[in-house]
């Protein structure tokens, strides 16, 4: 090495690798998913000491599932904000989609396997984003559709049902819990090895890597830099008829995704119950339902409320979730207490949305119906 270069080499001993915006979108990213694992996983084990101590911790489930959601929230708006800032990548800037997977990764994977059991001399010369790299990548992309998905089913259980099969729910709840845990585990394991353990790497906080790491990860985005080539831009006279395009799109996709998430919250109030609300006590009711109930206006009522895409239009229960209520055996304060309470995949129904006098309806109408 020449002193020259020697001297070249140390002036550059640090690469860019994450502009200021995305370290603070993995901030982001970071907050949100800790918090939703730690106020998340406690309800899914939530018959479990562990997770007992760590709700009371919390300030009681009331409050940790209201975190939980404005942690759901925060992590949809990072997304939407996401994929602006992609779609802006790749149509304005023409930017080749680079964390999609190519065959070039099939052959890194298996060299680096070799190199791994020592049938190989060298490291694959690695690009920008690895393999490795992508598969995280597209598997926080994977993973967050999936949780949008099934978390809006479980906090809107009613508008789910009236879509889907009421079996739908308790499945959206185990795929919702699987899928969490899924992502903790890789979270700990994988991503904390790669980054953390196998050597610390602290591009994602600092903004960049030095040579060595770059030559050991990233060897042919290294050279590539070395060369002096930068990534083909197209003119500016492009650029610039590309955003005349991209604005009005933009602005008006990101208002339909931001209506569509305030949509999403503010769309019902039973969220399915993981852990039986503090709030419903002892019910003390307001009716006697021998004396009020009317098996006509019961009938009225279910046809009208939600509950019979969940339990069958006649109450008969539903294939995949065949929990029926014709020919009810419970006496009238356990059937209000379910009701107000929600049990296990079922969505909770305070007084204000349906009234002692109308559960008495009901209650006098499914226990005139034959049982199943
Ligand atoms: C999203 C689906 C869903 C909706 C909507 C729903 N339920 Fe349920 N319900 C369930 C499930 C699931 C269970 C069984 C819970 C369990 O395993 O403890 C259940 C249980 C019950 C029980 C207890 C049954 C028993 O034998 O212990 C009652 C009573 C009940 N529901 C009434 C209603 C009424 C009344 C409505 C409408 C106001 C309603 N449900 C709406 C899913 C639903």
């Amino acid at each position: 090495m020449t002193p020259q270069t020697e001297k070249r080499t140390l002036r550059r001993a640090y690469y860019q690798r994450f502009t200021a915006a995305q370290r603070f979108e993995h901030l982001v990213l970071l907050l949100s998913f800790t918090v939703l694992a730690l106020t998340g996983l406690p309800q899914k084990y939530a018959d479990q000491a562990w997770a007992q101590s760590l709700i009371a911790a919390l300030g009681g489930i009331e409050s940790v599932r209201i975190v939980h959601r404005v942690m759901a929230v925060l992590l949809m708006a990072e997304a939407i904000y996401h994929g602006g800032v992609l779609s802006y990548k790749l149509y304005v800037l023409g930017v080749r989609p680079i964390m999609l997977p190519t065959l070039r990764d099939a052959r890194d994977v298996w060299d680096w396997a070799r190199y791994n059991v020592g049938l190989r001399r060298e490291h694959p010369r690695l690009p920008r984003y690895n393999f490795g790299e992508k598969v995280e990548y597209l598997a926080v992309v994977w993973g967050t559709i999936i949780m949008v998905i099934t978390g809006f089913m479980l906090w809107n259980p009613i508008a789910a049902t009236k879509l889907l099969p009421g079996a739908w729910i308790p499945a959206a709840r185990a795929a919702h819990g699987a899928e969490a845990l899924l992502a903790v585990l890789s979270i700990l394991i994988w991503h904390s090895y790669n980054v953390h353990i196998k050597r610390l790497n602290k591009s994602m906080f600092l903004g960049t890597l030095s040579a060595e790491e770059m030559r050991e990860e990233h060897a042919e985005e290294l050279e590539r830099i070395e060369r002096g080539e930068a990534e083909p831009t197209p003119p500016p006279h492009v650029v610039a008829q590309r955003k005349r395009v991209f604005w009005p799109y933009a602005v008006l996709m990101s208002a339909l995704l931001v209506s569509a998430l305030v949509w999403f919250v503010t769309f019902e109030e039973s969220a399915i119950t993981t852990v039986p609300r503090l709030a419903v006590r002892e019910t003390t009711l307001s009716v006697d339902a021998e004396a009020v109930g009317v098996a006509a206006e019961g009938e009225a009522l279910w046809s009208r409320l939600p509950c019979s895409g969940c339990h069958g239009e006649r109450a008969q229960g539903r294939e995949g979730l065949n929990v029926p209520l014709a020919g009810l055996e419970l006496d009238f304060a356990d059937f209000v207490a379910q009701v107000r309470r929600g049990p296990a995949d079922m969505p909770a129904f305070p007084p204000e949305q349906l009234s002692d006098t109308e559960l008495a309806h009901l209650w006098t109408w499914l226990r005139s119906l034959p049982a199943p």
